[in-house]
């Protein structure tokens, strides 16, 4: 798990050895390889019993057994108890006391890296979320709302933020620091020695609380008037991984509930199912009245199913991020014959070499050895005393500065060489500050540098804003849903691209970060300001208000509505949240399962003939005493989502349709019917109204399209002459989603028996595997799976048992374009007996076959039929 600016969400790999875990009674998960977990630490989750042994006693009965040692006790969000083992015990043992429901590993998180840089103006960012108005025309402010934001922890002596800690008027009056500065994820043993005060000395923590409790003049937040407390979990940036672990995250959320806030930040996840530790206790925080607000993740460009946890937990407000409208930032100014021209900066290269030049000094465009603008030649000009501005593309952005500082350069600016933002990190071996810019400023900073002399100048703290071309569009980065089981995520969006905020005084009091890590603290402050606005509304109202007065979004190439697993219900409008007089409930309707015929009783779809369609019921409430409304019901069509393409192939971006507005087949388009598509609701009244979803015929089901829209209710009070409208996102597959492959489709090659080094075996019939001639079973997951089995079989059709790494629960899907594109299992002469891998066997000499088994999504992990199998071709075992 990991902070969620820049990248995702996932459980990534540290290259800490992975403990091998053990399942007896289903009690025990298993991670694959890739999954880094702390070796000799458990998360033991007990079984609710009012009436059995209290976690206390749990815990006493843990000490006593040699070798175990109870670290962390929880009782209130998660039933359980974090320990710490000698290498001596097995999972075994720990899963086979009396009233253990399931053993966790204790997996590691962490920050991998945040995006570019970039100084917001407030006022405007406020605007289209009704921030402003809810601020400057209501006169609210968050004040007496208590909010917990569980993070990296927070510079409170920067003066937007405060500068104080737990004095008196002070906006921090909670907190504590659960990891102290010491703890390296890399270490076996990680050292846990927590501060008297949660200071951050990374960043995410300072500029997440600036997004939510800012005071001006630069940066202000959403709710400056409420009270906070921030519970640091995660550690120090150590080899640039910024980590955490299940537990601490854990206790930084129990002590947060403790301190009785109304709201909950998490601009952190990773996993995807709401069986996860971390979701479960957020689940129970929503229970127990709190409002949870959660990170969906930043893994959009891996596509479908990358929402993380704990967003995917239950009742959890999942957010996901829109770009902001203007990029403020850093700038270059660079005087060329042709005139002075300001160029936005990247976050520099490295946060020990910032892109810092208060005076002019030369610049130029070289060439290298190789006559190019590459710049991965090396060069024979020198570039002394000189910043050298380099094209993007062939080498790495640390071979490009490399060569430019052995050349002389005391300064590098890598353009573009497509449309985007760049994040040019570099290694050690770079002593030179290194920045990027985009390609249009590249290529004009270039053509005027040729006409003469030129220089540039980057004085610190110099900044300008500039409109950004994607300002309110979904961010690339924004992870989509849906859950594995098929529930919309996010539940909406908020600005969180490209967005300016206060950061640690020591590494320059401001930046831009753009990550739902920036968009969740949005949204917590916009929780803020309703609660302050309206007490008495509950959790479930909170979410319902929030959801069903957010603005769909369109997107602005194709003029189509985004797929509600994408934005979830639209942005954020908080001023509409506050005034609306009325609630949509539920406030999103995720088709999970459908019926497949003619629907009967709606004389406008039968000619459709038989249809895949699901009935659901929306209960319309009028929560104004005094007016009846009219409300009238439209269907807005957004998108079709793919991850495949025509050929069934899996791609990687989701491809969307219709792929313009012109000529698009109706019967490709999902269809909507209600029993009432007008109704009148009495002052303080409710009325239910059946919904029928019609999945659309016409797209081919070998693509597997995910269909969307929006619920359009037009609302209309009694003498007044003006509507307003509220929105229900409704999202489905399109196809019988039970029977969906989870496995990739044949043509990736996978799954596949592989060398050590990832080679396919040609000729399995002739592989030999001995104790010194492993192979390894590598497969993908194109969508999550709860339960994955590889097992051996002799060739008399007998399991023998499961291969090493071969059990693994609630698995994530593998993403191309992270840490875990792959799946594996070790291919040897040994076996476990048990689901995890505690009783090795040595197989006798034969003729075996490698059987995969991954279950299908809703699938019963009882029933064999609802699994996806493979299976190897027979080799032999000496
Ligand atoms: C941010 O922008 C505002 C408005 O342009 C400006 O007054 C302020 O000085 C800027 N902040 C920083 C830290 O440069
Ligand atoms: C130099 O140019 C040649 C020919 O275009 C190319 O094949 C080679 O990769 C280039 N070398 C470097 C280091 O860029
Ligand atoms: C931000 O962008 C919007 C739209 O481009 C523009 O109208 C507004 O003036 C910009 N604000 C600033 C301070 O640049
Ligand atoms: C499918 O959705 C329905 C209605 O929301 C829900 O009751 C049911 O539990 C869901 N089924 C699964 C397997 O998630
Ligand atoms: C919702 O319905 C209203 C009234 O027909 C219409 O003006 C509006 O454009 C619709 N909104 C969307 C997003 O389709
Ligand atoms: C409307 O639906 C809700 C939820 O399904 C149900 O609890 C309620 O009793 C229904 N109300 C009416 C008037 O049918
Ligand atoms: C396999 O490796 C072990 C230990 O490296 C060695 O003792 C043994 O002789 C090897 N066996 C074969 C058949 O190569
Ligand atoms: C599977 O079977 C086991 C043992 O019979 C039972 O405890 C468990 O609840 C079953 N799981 C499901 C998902 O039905």
């Amino acid at each position: 798990m990991i902070l969620t600016s820049g990248v995702v969400f996932t459980v990534a790999c540290l290259g800490v050895v992975s403990a091998q875990l053990t399942f007896v009674d289903n009690k025990v998960v298993t991670y694959p390889p890739y999954v880094a977990v702390k070796r000799g630490a458990y998360i033991v989750e007990l079984e609710h019993s009012k009436a059995g042994p209290s976690t206390a006693a749990y815990a006493a009965s843990f000490n006593s057994i040699s070798d175990v040692w109870v670290s962390s006790q929880f009782s209130t969000l998660f039933n359980g108890l974090a320990v710490s083992t000698s290498d001596s015990i097995s999972v075994e043992q720990l899963a086979s006391v009396q009233g253990v429901k399931r053993v966790w590993p204790v997996r590691y998180h962490r920050l991998p890296y945040r995006m570019s840089t970039a100084n917001i103006t407030y006022p405007y960012l406020h605007q289209p979320t009704g921030v402003s108005r809810a601020l400057h025309e209501l006169g609210l402010n968050g004040k007496g709302i208590k909010v917990g934001i569980v993070d990296t922890g927070v510079d409170y002596t920067h003066p937007e933020l405060g500068n104080c800690w737990k004095t008196t008027d002070c906006p921090w009056q909670y907190g504590a620091d659960f990891i102290g500065d010491k703890f390296d994820s890399s270490s076996p043993n990680p050292i846990i020695i927590p501060n008297a005060t949660p200071m951050d000395c990374d960043g995410h923590g300072t500029h997440v609380a600036g997004i939510l409790s800012g005071q001006g003049p630069n940066v202000y937040g959403v709710a400056p008037g409420a009270t906070y407390g921030m519970y640091r979990v995660f550690s120090c940036p150590v080899n640039g991984n910024v980590a955490s672990t299940d537990d601490i995250i854990l206790r930084g959320i129990e002590a947060a509930y403790q301190d009785g806030h109304d709201i909950i930040s998490l601009s952190l996840g990773g996993g995807s199912w709401p069986e996860d530790p971390i979701s479960v206790a957020c689940s129970k925080l929503v229970k127990k009245g709190v409002v949870v607000v959660a990170a969906n993740g930043n893994d959009g460009a891996n596509g479908l199913y990358t929402a993380g946890t704990p967003a995917v937990g239950h009742g959890v407000i999942a957010v996901g991020s829109v770009d902001n409208w203007n990029i403020t930032g850093a700038i270059a100014e660079f005087t060329t014959p042709q005139g002075s021209r300001s160029v936005l900066l990247s976050t520099p290269g490295s946060d020990r070499y910032p892109f810092i030049f208060e005076a002019d000094v030369p610049v130029v465009a070289p060439m290298d050895r190789n006559g190019s603008a590459l710049g991965c030649a090396g060069y024979a000009v020198s570039l002394s005393g000189k910043i050298a501005v380099i094209q993007r593309g062939v080498c790495s952005f640390a071979q490009k500065a490399a060569a430019a500082q052995t050349a002389g350069a005391i300064g590098v600016v890598i353009y573009n060489n497509m449309a985007g933002t760049l994040s040019p990190s570099v290694d050690g071996t770079v002593t030179v500050p290194v920045v990027a810019i985009s390609q249009a400023d590249g290529l004009a900073v270039v053509a005027d540098i040729a006409t003469g002399p030129s220089t540039v100048k980057a004085p610190n703290k110099l900044v300008g804003t500039f409109p950004a071309s994607t300002g309110g569009q979904m961010s690339l980065f924004s992870s989509y849903g849906p859950s594995p089981e098929l529930v919309i995520e996010p539940l909406l969006s908020a600005p969180g691209g490209n967005i300016w905020s206060t950061y640690p005084q020591r590494l320059g009091s401001y930046a831009s970060l753009s990550g739902t890590s920036m968009a969740t603290p949005y949204v917590s402050g916009t929780v803020a300001l309703l609660k302050q606005a309206r007490p008495e509304l509950s959790v479930k109202e909170i979410r319902s208000v929030l959801a069903n007065s957010a603005k769909p979004l369109r997107d602005v190439a194709t003029g189509q509505m985004i797929h509600p697993y994408w934005s979830g219900s639209g942005l954020v409008n908080v001023y509409d949240a506050i005034k609306s007089r009325a609630m949509i409930n539920p406030p999103e309707l995720s088709i999970n399962e459908t019926t497949w015929g003619p629907v009967p009783g709606f004389d406008q779809l039968q000619a459709l003939g038989s249809v895949r369609w699901a009935q659901r019921s929306v209960t319309i409430v009028n929560t104004d005493r005094n007016k009846g409304m009219d409300v009238w019901l439209e269907s807005s069509v957004a998108d079709s989502l793919s991850m495949y393409s025509v050929d069934g192939n899996i791609g990687v971006a989701p491809r969307t349709w219709p792929a313009s507005s012109a000529s698009v087949p109706p019967n490709t388009l999902p269809q909507i019917a209600a029993t009432d598509s007008h109704v009148y609701v009495a002052a303080g009244q409710s009325k239910n109204i059946t919904v029928i979803v019609v999945a659309p015929p016409g797209l081919r089901e070998l693509e597997k399209w995910f269909y969307g829209g929006y619920l359009n209710f037009t609302l209309k009070w009694d003498q007044e002459s003006t509507a307003s409208n509220l929105f229900v996102p409704y999202a489905g597959y399109n196809g019988d989603y039970r029977a969906a492959d989870v496995l990739s489709t044949p043509s990736s090659g996978l799954p596949a028996l592989t060398d050590s080094n990832q080679v396919a075996i040609a000729d399995v019939s002739k592989l030999v595997v001995s104790a010194n001639n492993t192979a390894l079973l590598l497969y993908r997951l194109d969508v999550p799976s709860r339960v994955v089995s590889a097992t051996l079989v002799d060739a008399g059709g007998n399991t023998v048992g499961y291969l090493p790494f071969g059990y693994n629960e609630y698995n994530a899907r593998n993403l191309p374009k992270g840490d875990n594109p792959l799946s594996g299992a070790t291919v040897s002469d040994l076996v476990f007996t048990d689901k995890g891998s505690a009783h090795a066997i040595k197989v006798p000499a034969g003729k075996y076959h490698v059987h995969l088994a991954a279950l299908r999504p809703l699938g019963d992990a009882n029933n064999s039929k609802d699994y996806q199998t493979w299976d190897s071709d027979q080799y032999s075992i000496a």
